[in-house]
């Protein structure tokens, strides 16, 4: 099913903790990933505002289409993704990244964190989802397809894995948190992985549609 994925993929990320997941979902169908450091893509200042639509979806193929171009045309994979949570009507949502502003001294994650646990404070529905939307961009083909994975928020951070919310996320399907799941349940259930599959799957079914195609 994965023919049409190019051996090189660009995983166009700054985040190290995405990278660390993707990668070796790639290596595992015999995929190469070049990263946005050693495609020679360097940081712009407006790179944030690349994602300032209201989907998953619309941010992740602004994000491939826009690291395709600056990579000089590498066949480009980039995620958006983030933590919807039901009684917060879908917050922190597309806005996960910089949900909370950072106290000086405090890190951006730490930050996320606290405000989520603050804002659940007096909530028993804890009830959540991470959803990933995965876009594919090379010179012939835009796709875009998402993953979720269902979970409830705990009262405190659990475990020292992952990135990001994975302390507070305790997973309905595996029973403790993203951060005390080993990487490969996580990939195994988790939004992004879930996500990659769906890519796979769906890259194996569009054809490339060069000059010569139908
Ligand atoms: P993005 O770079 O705009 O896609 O922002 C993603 C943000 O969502 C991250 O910075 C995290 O705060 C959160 N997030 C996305 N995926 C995960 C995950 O797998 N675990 C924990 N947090 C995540």
């Amino acid at each position: 099913m994965t023919a049409q994925l190019p051996a090189r993929v660009l995983v166009a990320t700054r985040n190290a903790g995405k990278l660390v997941e993707l990668r070796p979902m790639f290596a595992a169908i015999g995929r190469e990933v070049v990263d946005l450091d050693s495609a020679g893509v360097p940081e712009t200042p407006d790179e944030d505002a690349i994602e300032a639509f209201d989907t998953f979806e619309a941010n992740a193929l602004a994000k491939a289409r826009h690291f395709h171009r600056a990579s000089g045309g590498l066949p480009t994979v980039a995620d958006d993704s983030g933590l919807e949570v039901l009684a917060l009507g879908g917050a922190p949502g597309v806005r996960s990244k910089s949900y909370a502003t950072a106290a000086p001294g405090q890190s951006q994650t730490q930050a996320n964190n606290d405000r989520l646990l603050q804002a659940l404070a007096s909530e028993e529905d804890r009830r959540g989802r991470f959803v990933c939307a995965v876009a594919f961009v090379d010179a012939d083909r835009e796709l875009v397809v998402r993953g979720e994975t269902t979970g409830v928020i705990t009262r405190e951070a659990r475990g020292a894995g992952g990135f990001g919310y994975d302390p507070l996320f305790l997973s309905d399907d595996l029973g403790q948190t993203l951060a005390e799941a080993g990487p490969e349940a996580k990939a195994r259930v988790g939004h992004r992985g879930r996500a990659f599959v769906a890519l796979t799957a769906a890259l194996g079914a569009v054809p490339p549609s060069g000059p010569s195609a139908g």
